[in-house]
């Protein structure tokens, strides 16, 4: 069956319109939309999802231009044990993916496919990952029968048609092809969340080898929105390492001295665990002439440059989707100015006055809200107003920190990478690697813990780079990919910086007070690029003495600086055997040189005292 519409207006593309067409005869929408990406058009899409229940229009005193979605409760994250890498080898998916044979797999979604846009429109999204045009982005071609994900997607990606033009008649692009999995009967009635209610009609998949993703029966965030963890991670991961770059979990921001020298920063931190808050970071007051901006919050693509020797990264995304709980004036003031106007909720509460709240917004919460499942709430509930990982879809270009060059389609130059994760025993707040295989060593061992662990057990969670969820190739292979890079591919590679926000006290209390204080750290780390500031060495790497860092308007003592940045032999033995563990998963994969590093710690701590502290008095610079 062939579905009339009108694709070759729009391109000559004849790959493209072919895959148009094959996806139409499986998937049988009622209709096929091709989206020019207009701001009519968004209005249109936005106006029928208020009228079909989907979209609530917030006041538009209060939001302007905004909307607020409540998912189906079985469908607010992003579904892991239903992602899938199927490569024609399980051990390209290697340990850490689900691997389902190709051959298989498609025949399941095949039948998964078949008939599953009856009754619905089938939109075609064209998008751009990176500035349209630019040498470093990609085109991908989202194929959706959800009004939600096109709504979202435009502010999401450069989206519509300029894109189809930068295409051209023979230009490439990633097929990703997204269902809710939710046909309508003939006078079938719509919900306003349609999606497969069961975990295991879920499917979120990647062919590597052919570059393609389908995702089915789930219309929420990274499951949904195919451009994100998808494409920028999991199918642009393996096209980075076919071509020598880098796609990354990560943040960039830069960083301006009163002297005016700028550095940029690509931070990785696994989800939920302060990107968007780091990347927007106030510095204090305190720390007068040190400017922070913003280039992404979520992912970088970064690409070594012969010509200086050095990584250039991009933002391959055009907006924020952020977690909305904990955001507030105190905690991060430019993601609520992005989220001024022209922003979509996504499981957020609503207040009387139509407008959104999450818990964190205010000390006080309303006196009565609707909760993110439609129910009255009062402060009085025993549950939360917002779902912990309600988000907010907001346009870059309104955050006030942007970076006047985070549109550059050259990219900005990356000074140093830091890795972060939620450790809360035993590990520094900030330290440096000795060298690149060393930095690799401590991003691969990355650790974060899901919960507030017990004070004796830390149940921690591997997150080898934060990309545990989003390396489409066997990790190890990922490994031996930053070890390469950094050696032959640029000049010297940046120094790699671990750092850790989440140290506890005895009470279970963060003891570092992060967030904008956060700029702390940063200014070591950059003044450690510059060569200015002192380090001093550990078993662990290079640390900031206490006198290193700016205090400046924060009561913060040498003993509490000492109660985060002390390590405890038998903890950092132990949690190296934990290394051990999960380097022998990756058998034969695994880089020597990871290994080598972590027999190198084991024989520094053998020489460490039982608790090891920086010098009372000032170090030495190294
Ligand atoms: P994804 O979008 O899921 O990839 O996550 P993200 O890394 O962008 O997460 P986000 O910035 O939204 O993280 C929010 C969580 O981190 C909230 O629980 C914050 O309270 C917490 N957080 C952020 N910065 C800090 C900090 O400096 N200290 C502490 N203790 N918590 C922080
Ligand atoms: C994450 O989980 O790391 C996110 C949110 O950034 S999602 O896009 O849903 O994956
Ligand atoms: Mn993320």
């Amino acid at each position: 069956m062939t579905m009339t519409h009108d694709g070759n207006t729009r391109t000559q593309n004849s790959q493209l319109l072919a895959w148009v067409d094959k996806m139409a005869a499986l998937c049988t929408p009622d209709r096929i939309f091709w989206c020019d990406g207009s701001e009519e058009e968004y209005k249109h899409i936005c106006d029928q999802a208020v009228e079909s229940g989907t979209f609530i229009r917030l006041n538009p005193e209060k939001r302007p231009n905004s909307f607020l979605a409540r998912s189906h409760p079985s469908d607010v994250a992003r579904v892991e044990n239903r992602t899938f890498i199927c490569s024609e080898r399980e051990e390209d998916a290697g340990p850490t993916n689900n691997w389902m044979d190709p051959k298989a797999m498609r025949a399941e979604l095949n039948e998964r496919f078949r008939g599953c846009m009856r009754g619905r429109t089938m939109y075609i999204i064209p998008f751009s990952m990176g500035p349209l045009g630019s040498p470093i982005a990609h085109i991908g071609i989202e194929i959706t029968d959800s009004p939600y994900v096109v709504a979202n997607q435009r502010i999401m990606t450069r989206m519509g048609q300029p894109v189809l033009d930068v295409l051209g008649a023979d230009g490439d692009f990633v097929p990703c092809l997204h269902s809710v999995g939710a046909p309508l009967e003939p006078g079938q009635d719509d919900v306003p969340w349609p999606c497969a209610a069961n975990i295991e009609d879920k499917y979120i998949v990647h062919f590597p080898e052919t570059r393609e993703i389908w995702s089915f029966g789930s219309g929420y965030g990274g499951n949904a929105l195919l451009g994100k963890k998808c494409f920028a991670l999991r199918i642009a991961s393996v096209m980075a390492r076919d071509e020598g770059w880098l796609a990354e979990h990560m943040l960039i921001l830069g960083v301006e001295s009163p002297q005016g020298d700028k550095h940029y920063v690509a931070a990785a931190f696994p989800s939920a665990c302060g990107k968007t808050n780091f990347a927007m970071v106030i510095p204090p007051k305190s720390l007068d002439g040190w400017k922070v901006t913003t280039v992404g919050d979520d992912i970088a693509w970064i690409k070594p440059n012969p010509e200086d020797g050095r990584f250039y990264g991009i933002n391959p995304e055009y907006g924020y989707f952020g977690v909305a709980p904990g955001t507030n004036e105190g905690s991060n003031p430019n993601a609520l100015a992005s989220l001024k106007e022209n922003a979509i909720f996504t499981n957020t509460a609503l207040t009387d006055d139509g407008d959104v709240w999450w818990e964190g917004l205010t000390k006080e919460p309303p006196a009565h809200l609707i909760d993110w499942q439609g129910k009255d709430w009062t402060p009085n509930s025993d549950r939360p107003a917002a779902h912990p990982n309600s988000r907010f879809t907001a346009p870059a270009s309104q955050c006030p920190s942007i970076d006047p060059d985070w549109e550059n389609p050259a990219g900005v130059p990356i000074s140093a990478f830091l890795f972060g994760g939620r450790v809360s025993k035993n590990f520094p707040l900030v330290f440096q690697s000795f060298n690149w295989e060393h930095g690799v060593y401590l991003a691969a061992t990355m650790g974060s813990e899901a919960t507030a662990a017990a004070v004796s057990q830390q149940s921690m969670r591997r997150d080898p780079m934060a990309m545990l969820p989003f390396c489409g190739y066997n990790m190890a292979e990922y490994w031996k990919h930053w070890l390469r890079i950094g050696r032959r591919k640029v000049g010297t590679p940046p120094p790699i910086f671990r750092v850790n926000w989440f140290r506890k006290d005895d009470r279970g209390h963060f003891i570092w007070p992060g967030f904008g204080d956060n700029m702390r750290v940063l200014k070591w780390i950059v003044e450690r690029c510059e060569g200015r500031a002192p380090a001093v060495e550990s078993a662990f790497g290079l640390l900031p003495p206490y006198a290193a860092m700016s205090w400046e308007g924060l009561d913060f003592s040498q003993d509490a600086y000492d109660s985060i940045m002390r390590i405890d032999k038998e903890i950092a033995q132990h949690e190296s055997l934990d290394q051990a563990e999960l380097f022998a998963r990756f058998g034969d994969h695994m880089p020597r040189e990871l290994e080598q590093q972590r027999e190198l710690l084991l024989s520094r701590l053998f020489h460490s005292p039982d608790v090891w502290h920086l010098p009372e008095s000032d170090a030495k610079a190294s």
